[in-house]
């Protein structure tokens, strides 16, 4: 069995070649990234197994594909890959949902403190009291205790419910909205389950955990913003398009919110124009919820044991389309 990667951003993947090797496979690793496609054709057309990141696996190219009978994202979303050519052509289509749903809880969680604690301001705060020689506390007070406070979770999925369930013991009333959770997986998460608007009413700290579609886009608006409390903040660590950026702009700035952390942009990196530069009140971070030491090697690991499966004839862990 050949085994293709077509594309990667590790170093190098020499774990991998080790653990092709002791299985007897045959592993061959490329850069295709921006390569014609009959160069792809070239390189990948006696693949049984092909792993991808970023080329784009298109209806043309799969279709020249014969031997190909798995296909591997490495990573959660999979825009670069027709999922109904895969389908047309004969090709298991997996990817890997799960490598790093604690990191971005964490890093949403992350984000709720450094809101609640103004850590960012903090820092200013010191700066320029030691510029002065005396302690001016004007631009941090008020800060709020956050026990006691009401959490609320829009999309309680993979890494919604890791938010729930590390926050669990910090004395936090812990909302939660999601239309698609049955009520068995309700009960087990033990959380309060509520509608849209009571989350956006109650919450203290509203934390964005959905999947981008076309019922999610822009569901953090001017009128959802318009029925949050005035001490409330926002995080958003899932895909830039939840948020109205503009509207979200003007909320901080007026002071219909106290503040937001924002994770995911509609463009990538955002542009210096981005009105929430300029917002004292919000903390920004470069799209980096995924990131960790760990979340790496948990891909990496869970790409070769799909690849191992197929190779005893089992399916891969998560497979988008057989
Ligand atoms: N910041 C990062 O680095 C990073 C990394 C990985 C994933 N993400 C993003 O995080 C988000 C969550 O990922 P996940 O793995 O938890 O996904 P998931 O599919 O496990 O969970 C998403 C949940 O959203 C729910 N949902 C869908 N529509 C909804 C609606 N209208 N209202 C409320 N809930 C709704 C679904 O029922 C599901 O339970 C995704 O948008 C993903 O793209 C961000």
């Amino acid at each position: 069995m050949k085994v293709a990667v077509t594309d990667y951003i590790e170093d190098n993947l020499d774990w991998e070649a080790q653990e092709m090797a002791k299985a007897g496979l045959e592993f061959a690793t490329f850069q295709l990234k921006f390569k014609p496609e009959a160069e792809v054709v070239a390189l990948l057309k006696d693949a049984d197994v092909i792993v991808v990141n970023m080329v784009k696996m298109t209806p043309s190219l799969l279709a020249q594909l014969p031997n190909c009978k798995l296909l591997i994202r490495h990573g959660i979303g999979y825009d670069n890959v027709d999922v109904a050519a895969c389908k047309a052509n004969g090709i298991c289509f997996a990817y890997q949902p799960d490598y790093c749903a604690d990191d971005v809880a964490e890093h949403a969680i992350a984000l709720i403190f450094a809101l609640v604690r103004k850590v960012v301001e903090s820092r200013k705060t010191l700066e320029a009291s030691s510029a002065s020689g005396q302690w001016d506390f004007s631009r941090l007070f008020p800060l709020y205790r956050m026990d006691g406070k009401t959490l609320g979770i829009l999309g309680v999925g993979r890494i919604g419910s890791r938010v729930a369930r590390k926050l669990q013991s910090f004395g936090l009333r812990i909302l939660g909205c999601d239309p698609y959770l049955s009520a068995a997986r309700k009960a087990e998460l033990g959380i309060e389950f509520v509608d849209q608007d009571t989350l956006f009413r109650q919450s203290d700290y509203l934390t964005v955990h959905t999947l981008l579609t076309p019922e999610t886009k822009h569901i953090v608006n001017a009128t959802s913003l318009a029925k949050m409390k005035q001490t409330a903040v926002l995080v958003n660590t899932s895909r830039g398009p939840m948020v109205d950026c503009d509207a979200l702009a003007e909320a901080l700035k007026r002071g219909v919110i106290a503040g937001a952390a924002i994770d995911v942009f509609d463009v990538e990196p955002p542009p210096p124009s981005l009105p929430l530069f300029a917002l004292p009140n919000c903390i920004l971070t470069p799209h980096t919820g995924w990131a960790s030491v760990e979340s790496g090697w948990h891909i990496r690991k869970s790409i070769v044991d799909d690849i191992l499966r197929h190779h005893r004839g089992e399916p891969a862990k998560f497979i988008v389309s057989k």
